[in-house]
């Protein structure tokens, strides 16, 4: 029997609610599939800083390297300044075990009301592929003359051809298992060096994929078609700002922050990739068992199809999509009055059918 050996680090606020349910589901779906989980807990989280100086110790990369992957709750908590939480965990992480893509699904479910109006369940369906390792934001820059009238700040984008190639290649290998349609964000009229580059290198790889069909946006109206137009996306490629902004949107039109899933992925599983929900640790909720674990659950599904379990991937997304649609036992962002532990349940009890 397969056994997946998986960091669980649930960090801060409701992340230490929603994590334990996500895993709870995980368990259900390798019963049914066949496969099991060796799952082990760190600590590191904004209470670790307040108690040891570190969000993670400093072998932290090291303790986790060689697990098959990261299963991420939320990072960050009012106390320690977010800057800090995230560059001393998240990013390291990110950067570390070059998950060079994020990954975001953008996709309509039954009984999630969108802020669009008119739109029905299954006419949005994409993913958001993001640069997450270099582009616009990279640490190389300074300031110069100070507080003077000559005060001078700048900040440098990289764009390597290995890093354009990449995340690439990765869209369109996604667009293979679906519509065979790769968008590209650019702002090539504005940028008038690394976005010409970018559109170079995505021409160049789309005669790697004939028969695919290709268009590319600038950022600017791209956003403009998010809202108007989101039908028109199967997957859509950006560098790591433009991507950031889209991967935030996409999420925003189809509902709740609460369901969004997420993940940071290194394809070639040199190292482990992370899989975390879109939702941060929700300070005002957390400890109230309000928590919505639909982001955490959906983002391991994500896990599981990284690793290779396909079959139960799609069960527990089914399975989120049954309970959505039915709409029992939703809390109370999807306008329900069950818990945390009461939604994740009901999806667990649903897993069997989509098996
Ligand atoms: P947030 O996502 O934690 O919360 C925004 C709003 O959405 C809040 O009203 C919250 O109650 C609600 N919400 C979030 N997740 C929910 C869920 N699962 N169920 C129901 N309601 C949910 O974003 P915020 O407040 O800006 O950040 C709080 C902390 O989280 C900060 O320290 C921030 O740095 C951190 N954060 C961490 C992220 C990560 O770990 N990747 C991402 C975003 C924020
Ligand atoms: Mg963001």
């Amino acid at each position: 029997m397969k056994k997946y050996s998986v960091a669980a680090i649930p960090g801060d606020g409701i992340g230490n609610e929603v994590v334990p349910e996500g895993q709870k589901v995980m368990e259900a779906a390798a019963r049914l599939g066949g496969f099991s989980f060796d799952w082990t807990h760190y600590d590191w989280s904004c209470e670790r800083f307040a108690k040891t100086g570190a969000m993670m110790p400093e072998d932290g990369l090291d303790q986790i390297r060689n697990k098959d992957a990261i299963y991420l709750g939320a990072v960050g908590f009012p106390g320690v300044p977010d800057h800090v939480s995230l560059w001393g965990l998240l990013i390291p992480i990110r950067r570390g075990f070059h998950q060079y893509v994020n990954l975001r699904p953008v996709k309509l479910l039954k009984g999630i009301e969108s802020p669009l109006k008119g739109r029905e369940a299954g006419s949005i369906d994409f993913y958001v592929v993001r640069e997450n390792n270099e582009g616009e934001y990279s640490s190389i820059g300074g300031r110069l003359y100070d507080g003077s009238p000559d005060e001078l700040v700048m900040q440098q984008s990289i764009f390597t051809r290995r890093g354009c190639d990449r995340v690439m290649r990765y869209a369109f290998e996604l667009a293979k298992t679906r519509k065979k349609h790769v968008t590209s964000a650019t702002k090539s009229n504005g940028i008038s060096h690394t976005m010409p580059y970018w559109d170079e290198r995505f021409a160049a790889i789309s005669t790697e994929y004939p028969g695919f069909k290709t268009d590319q946006f600038h950022i600017d109206i791209l956003t403009a078609h998010f809202v108007r137009n989101p039908d028109w996306f199967d997957v859509v490629v950006a560098s790591n700002l433009f991507g950031d902004i889209l991967s935030d949107l996409g999420p925003a039109v189809v509902g709740s922050i609460g369901i969004a899933a997420g993940a940071n992925i290194n394809p070639e599983k040199d190292y482990p990739s992370m899989f975390e929900p879109v939702h941060g640790s929700a300070p005002d909720i957390a400890g109230k068992g309000l928590a919505d674990p639909i982001g955490q659950i959906w983002s391991g599904a994500m896990m599981l199809r990284h690793l290779g379990e396909e079959a139960a991937a799609r069960a527990v997304e089914d399975a989120i999509a049954d309970v959505l649609a039915r709409g029992e036992a939703l809390t109370p962002d999807l306008g329900g009055k069950a818990n945390t532990r009461e939604l994740a349940d009901a999806i667990t009890a649903a897993l069997p059918a989509h098996f």
